[in-house]
C-alpha cells in the first residue's frame, strides 16, 4: 500500500505520517521539544517546528517507555542536528529512568544541507544505541523510508518491525544504486519488507498496516522487562494447546511450531524472523505465564540443519533473551550442520559459533529437549549440557550421536562392508541400538532424564520452578550478530 501523497505544505509538516495514537496508551503522550528548530547554522530558510521529529514519554500497556517519530512530511524526515539531539534525548531519558525506547522511523537519512553537524547526529545517536544496549530493550518501527544513516540505528536496536509496502531501508536510495552498478530497481525491490525479512534479516516481523505495527510492537514488550534490573513480565497461566504427534521416521517432516504450541501456554508464541533461515526457530512465549525464548530446530526446512544463517539467527535471540533475563526452552531435531563449499565459503566456521557462544555466554535458566534426532556439532551447539545447559531431557525415541548410523557404519566399518556388503543392514541396526539410544546419552550424563513427549510441558515448568534466575541485573549488550 503506498502512502498518499500530502494535499498542502501546512499537512505535510504538522505531523508523522504515523499514528502515535495506535501505539500508545490513549491519552499517556507527553511530547518535549515540540518547539525545537534548526538553527541558522542549518542554512535552512523556514526550518520546521519540531526539525521533524515528534518525541515524548508515553505508557504502553500502563509501562512506561519513551517514543519518538519522524516526519517525512518536513523534509523528508531527514536528520539535521537538533532532530539528532531529540532523538538522543529520548534514548538517554529511557536509560535514566530504565524504560525501553521506541523509534517509529520515516527518514531519508543525514540532511544533506546539514552536512557534517548531520552525519555527527547520527553518530551520537549510533553510539547511544550501543551504551543501551542489553539494557533497556530498543524497538525500531520502519513505518516508510530509512535510508542512508537512517539505517544503522534501527539495526543496532533489538527489535526491527517494518510495515509491508510502505517500509524501505536501504543504505543509498535507488537512484544511486543505478548510478554505481546499473541496477534499476523500485525502492522496495531494494529495501522492502520481503528484501529485509526473507534476505537479509534486518527485520524481525513484518506488519501489513501501521495498527499492526503497533499491536506487534505492544506484543513484544508484553515479554520483555522495563530494563535489564526488572524481571519480565508476567500474564495468567494458560494450558497448552494439545501436542501433535511426532512422526517416528526419521525421514518423515513436520513443523515443529506445533510441538513449541503443544508445549507453551496457548496463544502465548510469537515467532521472530520467520522467513530468515526457517531452519532454526526462534520466539517468544509464556510457560505457567512466565516469559521465555524458545528456540528450535525445524524439520520442515533443509530437514533442521544448522547452516550459517541459522548460527547468526539464534545466536543473536539467545544473546537478547540472555540480556533480558528470559529463561530459554530450547527443542533439537537436527542432523547437523550443512556440509558443503557454498557454507564454508558463507562462514558456517565463524557464524556457527555466534549459536555456541551465545549459550555458552547465557546465565539465564536453559533447558534442551531433544525430541527425535541430535547428531554432531549441531548436537553440541543446541544447548547441550556441554555448553552450560541446566538441563537436558530427551524423548524415549530420540537419536543422539555423533552421525547418523548410515554414514557412521560406512566410516567404521569400511573395510568390512568391501568385503561383505550384505552385512550393511544389520551393522546399521547395530549401531543404532547400541550408539544412539538416548539411554546411552543420558549413562554418560549427557541427558538428565528421558521424558514421555506428554510431559514435556509439566516438566519444563517444574525445572524451572526449581531454577533460580538470580537477581535481574545487566549482563551483556545485544551485539548485532
Ligand atoms: C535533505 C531530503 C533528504 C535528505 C529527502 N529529502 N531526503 N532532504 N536530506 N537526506 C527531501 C527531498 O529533497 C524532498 O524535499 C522531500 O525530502 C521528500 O523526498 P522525496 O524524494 O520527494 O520523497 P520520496 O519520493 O518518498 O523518496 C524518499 C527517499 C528519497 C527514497 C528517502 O528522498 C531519497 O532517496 N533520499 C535520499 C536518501 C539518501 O541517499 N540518503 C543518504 C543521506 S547520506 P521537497 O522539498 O522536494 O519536498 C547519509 C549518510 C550517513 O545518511 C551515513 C552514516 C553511516
Amino acid at each position: 500500500m503506498a502512502k498518499d501523497p500530502p494535499k498542502s505544505q501546512a499537512e505535510r509538516t504538522s505531523a508523522p505520517y504515523v499514528s502515535l495514537g495506535h501505539f500508545v496508551d490513549p491519552g499517556s503522550f507527553s511530547e518535549f521539544g515540540k518547539h525545537v528548530t534548526a538553527g541558522p547554522r542549518s542554512g535552512l530558510r523556514n526550518p520546521p517546528e519540531g526539525d521533524g521529529v515528534v518525541t515524548g514519554n508515553a505508557l504502553i500497556d500502563d509501562r512506561p517507555v519513551l517514543i519518538f517519530a519522524q516526519n517525512s512530511g518536513a523534509l523528508g524526515g531527514s536528520l539535521g542536528e537538533m532532530h539528532a539531539v531529540k532523538i538522543l534525548q529520548c534514548q538517554q531519558r529511557a536509560l535514566k529512568n530504565r524504560c525501553p525506547v521506541i523509534g517509529l522511523i520515516d527518514s531519508g537519512g543525514a540532511r544533506i544541507q546539514e552536512g557534517v553537524s548531520a552525519l555527527a547526529g547520527y553518530g551520537a545517536i549510533f553510539r547511544q544505541n550501543v551504551l543501551s544496549s542489553g539494557r533497556v530493550p530498543q524497538i525500531s518501527v520502519i513505518f516508510g523510508s530509512c535510508a542512508g544513516g537512517a539505517v544503522y540505528s534501527p539495526a543496532l536496536t533489538d527489535i526491527v518491525i517494518m510495515v509491508r509496502g510502505r517500509g524501505q531501508m536501504f543504505l543509498t536510495g535507488p537512484a544511486v544504486v543505478k548510478v554505481v552498478t546499473g541496477e534499476d530497481l523500485s525502492p522496495q525491490e531494494l529495501g522492502g519488507s520481503d528484501m529485509h525479512s526473507h534476505h537479509s534479516g534486518v527485520v524481525h516481523l513484518v506488519s501489513e498496516n501501521e495498527e499492526e505495527a503497533a499491536s506487534l510492537t505492544r506484543r513484544v514488550l508484553s515479554y520483555l522487562p522495563d530494563s535489564a534490573w526488572q524481571a519480565p513480565p508476567e500474564r495468567p497461566p494458560r494450558p497448552a494447546r494439545e501436542l501433535p504427534p511426532v512422526p517416528g521416521d526419521q525421514r518423515k517432516v513436520y513443523d515443529v511450531r506445533g510441538v513449541i504450541e503443544g508445549v507453551v501456554d496457548a496463544e502465548s508464541f510469537l515467532e521472530m524472523q520467520p522467513d530468515f533461515a526457517p531452519n532454526i526457530i526462534t520466539g517468544f512465549a509464556r510457560l505457567e505465564g512466565k516469559p521465555i525464548g524458545v528456540v528450535a530446530n525445524q524439520p520442515l526446512r533443509l530437514g533442521g540443519v544448522l547452516d550459517a544463517q541459522a548460527g547468526d539467527k539464534g545466536g543473536r535471540f539467545v544473546r537478547m533473551c540472555d540480556a533480558f533475563g528470559l529463561p530459554l526452552v530450547v527443542m533439537v531435531d537436527t542432523p547437523g550442520f550443512l556440509p558443503g563449499t557454498e557454507q564454508e565459503r558463507a562462514g558456517v566456521i565463524r557464524r556457527g559459533a555466534k549459536l555456541l557462544y551465545a549459550f555458552s555466554e547465557a546465565t539465564v535458566p536453559r533447558v534442551t529437549v531433544v525430541l527425535r534426532k541430535a547428531f554432531g556439532g549441531a548436537y553440541i551447539a543446541m544447548n547441550s549440557k556441554s555448553l552450560g545447559a541446566d538441563q537436558v531431557f530427551s524423548w524415549p525415541t530420540a537419536q543422539i550421536a555423533v552421525m547418523g548410523a548410515e554414514g557412521a557404519v560406512g566410516v567404521i566399518h569400511r573395510r568390512e562392508l568391501s568385503d561383505h556388503p550384505y552385512r550393511r543392514a544389520q551393522l546399521v541396526k547395530e549401531y543404532s541400538e547400541q550408539m544412539m539410544s538416548p539411554q546411552r546419552a543420558a549413562e554418560v550424563f549427557a541427558v538428565d532424564a528421558i521424558i514421555q513427549p506428554q510431559e514435556t510441558r509439566s516438566v519444563l515448568a517444574a525445572t524451572f520452578r526449581g531454577i533460580r534466575s538470580g537477581s535481574a541485573q545487566y549482563r551483556h549488550d545485544n551485539l548485532p550478530l
